[in-house]
């Protein structure tokens, strides 16, 4: 078995990942979250963390929404001029539902790149339909992502090996959304949803974008 969340004796943060998480995040056979071939070009990453509120409650049956670009920086967007050449194989768009401790989990690609923006996933988060936040995410690997206000918007990725050899990454990443909570917890900052705003229902995909199932 290899999983993608070895628990270290003092990391109590992933001490206490539900086993959910653990059974989501590691790969045995037969009991895959996101089973199936990976249909989309490019680097495949495999990320989850919590919906909290200011005083560190999980926000439960929370939607969070993703989308991005395929591999070559192309969205699935008309305002794209490069959207005909797009990777067909690649989903763009994703929800993920928070479960009784406030996971979330998706499996995607590493965006490319579009000038000038370093690499980004954009983000929502309802609760009850209520739009509690809109950003995006950046990674620590991809150097032109630092600085500035984007500093605490950063996802690492961890680079694993499957036991058939197949690398993949993984990630971590928690939203402090504004849901009532009277807490001290710094929100996640809140970032626009730029040009590319999704022209699709998104609660009608599923969290795997990297696999397009063929009808
Ligand atoms: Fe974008």
């Amino acid at each position: 078995m290899s999983c993608l969340h070895k628990p270290g004796p003092l990391n109590l943060k992933k001490l206490l990942l539900p086993l959910f998480l653990l059974s989501a995040l590691c790969f045995v056979s037969g009991q895959e979250l996101f089973p199936g071939e990976v249909t989309a070009k490019g680097d495949v990453i495999v990320f989850g963390g919590r919906v909290l509120d200011t005083s560190g409650q999980p926000v439960t049956g929370a939607s969070v929404e993703i989308w991005q670009t395929d591999d070559q920086g192309v969205y699935d967007h008309p305002g794209d001029a490069n959207t005909s050449r797009r990777d067909r194989g690649f989903q763009f768009f994703g929800t993920s539902f928070t479960d009784s401790s406030g996971y979330y989990s998706f499996r995607t690609i590493l965006p490319g790149q579009y000038e000038p923006r370093p690499r980004h996933i954009h983000v929502k988060v309802r609760q009850s339909g209520r739009e509690v936040l809109t950003t995006q995410i950046y990674f620590v690997k991809d150097a032109r992502g630092f600085g500035g206000s984007t500093r605490n918007l950063m996802m690492e990725l961890q680079e694993k090996t499957r036991p058939d050899g197949t690398v993949f990454f993984t990630g971590e990443f928690d939203f402090v959304v504004n849901s009532g909570g009277r807490g001290e917890l710094r929100l996640t900052e809140s970032q626009g949803e730029g040009p590319y705003y999704p022209m699709a229902d998104l609660s009608l995909y599923d969290s795997d974008l990297a696999r397009v199932d063929s009808e």
